[in-house]
């Protein structure tokens, strides 16, 4: 008898909620704006699909889950833009800054000590497992549609969601930490910079909710930290709603205000005009580094063409990526007043508590080599357009129990720090 009254019980409370639901759903006419709304939502998300993804000369299905679309190098989303109508395309620098050292030496005299024991594995991209994109096409992560969705809207896909100040001297105090940014950097300002370089490990820390993201990359910043604040970025990320799952790939941004209007993540719209048809933004940056296993880097330099003014981007010792162009930019159409390296990531303090989502290795600088997370050999290009190591460098952490840095310098590696951490644990507030 029991159990004849609970089933009464429960048909009727499914009655009663079917009920609720088409009551609080309105009638007929609820029904048909509702699907004229998805209908046409559906038909811009489609649209904004075509715009992202060119026509491809052939497709390569990366082992990740991505596609990569060769797409003719003339067909590029750049030039989408009426800026960029008339724009011929420039197939190399002018110009490539020239080093202090000789770097190549650098490396064999790393992979031969005992105590720094480097990985002489060439550092790549995942989808290379499964093809190459010919010459004068560009590989370019194709956007699905589930990528757009995950966006709070279809403007606001590729851009960075929140004014993130990447600095430790903001004009206005207020603006630190907002929105759940946290840093651990060393930079230099002060000087008319043409350029950085830098030489990264690369990790794949643990991210907590998947609207948070991790960063290590270098930041070249032109103007003020107000609503004019130029910046061209570029490293190595994990963001699950970027890319919708947690592998670790290599990024660029730019921005002319601010994060605001302008600018986005890789080629997600005009700006950046690649050339290589060897490296996609945006792919799986593959092997990465172990925990007191092998140790993987990749190098970054962004110089500022001295003929044309162009900013160019170089990966690794070989690959030079591309430009953005120099009318992109106000302050960086001349020379950038600052350099930031190091790891970024947002905190969304879920439950109350700081996230557990790690910056680089996940450890503290003191634990070192094999273990922590590092930038070595950074470098900036100073007005003669050499490299040369950095003068007067600083650091920034807004909560060094949290994250931290610390710098130091060798012979081998020059000026290079240590960074990151776990976020969550008994210290980090
Ligand atoms: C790429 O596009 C340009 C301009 O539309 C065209 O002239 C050229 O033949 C194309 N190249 C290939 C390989 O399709
Ligand atoms: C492109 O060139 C045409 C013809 O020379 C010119 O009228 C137009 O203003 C130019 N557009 C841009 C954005 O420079």
């Amino acid at each position: 008898m029991a159990t004849q009254v609970s089933t009464r019980y429960w048909s009727g409370l499914l009655l009663l909620t079917l009920c609720f639901l088409s009551c609080a759903s309105g009638g007929d006419g609820v029904a048909t704006t509702t699907a004229t709304a998805i209908r046409r939502w559906k038909q811009e998300t489609k649209r904004h699909l075509n715009k992202l993804n060119k026509p491809a000369v052939k497709s390569i299905k990366s082992p990740d889950g991505d596609i990569i679309d060769c797409v003719n190098v003339s067909h590029q989303p750049s030039f989408d833009h009426p800026l960029f109508r008339n724009h011929t395309i420039q197939a190399r620098p002018s110009f490539h800054p020239e080093a202090q050292y000789d770097e190549s030496k650098l490396a064999s005299k790393l992979s031969s000590s005992s105590q720094k024991k480097q990985s002489s594995k060439q550092i790549s991209q995942l989808w290379h497992k499964n093809g190459r994109c010919p010459e004068n096409t560009i590989p370019i992560r194709r956007t699905k549609e589930e990528d757009v969705l995950r966006a709070t809207s279809l403007k606001s896909y590729g851009k960075k969601k929140h004014r993130t100040i990447p600095f430790p001297l903001s004009s206005d105090p207020d603006l630190i930490n907002e929105n759940g940014h946290e840093h651990a950097i060393s930079y230099v300002e002060g000087d008319d910079y043409y350029g950085a370089k830098a030489t990264m490990n690369v990790w794949n820390p643990q991210i907590q909710q998947s609207n948070e993201f991790s960063l290590s990359q270098l930041w070249i910043l032109g103007g003020s930290f107000g609503d004019d604040l130029n910046s061209i970025e570029a490293g190595w990320q994990v963001s699950p709603d970027l890319y919708g799952d947690s592998n670790t790939r290599l990024f660029t941004y730019w921005t002319s205000d601010s994060y605001q209007a302008t600018g986005c993540y890789n080629l997600l719209c005009s700006g950046f005009i690649q050339i290589n048809n060897e490296i996609a933004m945006g792919a799986s940056i593959s092997p990465i580094s172990d925990y007191r296993g092998s140790q993987y880097d990749i190098s970054i330099l962004v110089w500022k063409d001295p003929k044309e003014g162009n900013w160019w981007m170089q990966f690794g010792e070989k690959h030079v990526l591309g430009y953005w162009p120099s009318f992109l930019f106000s302050y960086l159409a001349d020379s950038a007043s600052m350099i930031e390296w190091g790891g970024e990531i947002v905190n969304t303090v879920a439950d109350g508590d700081h996230t557990s989502t790690q910056m680089g290795s996940g450890h503290f600088p003191g634990e070192g080599f094999g273990k922590a997370s590092y930038f070595r050999n950074i470098q900036i290009v100073d007005s003669s357009n050499n490299l040369r190591s950095p003068k007067g460098i600083e650091t920034y952490t807004e909560e060094s129990s949290c994250y931290d840095v610390q710098n130091d310098q060798n012979g081998d590696w020059g000026n290079y720090f240590y960074y990151g951490g776990p976020g969550k644990n008994p210290n980090c507030p």
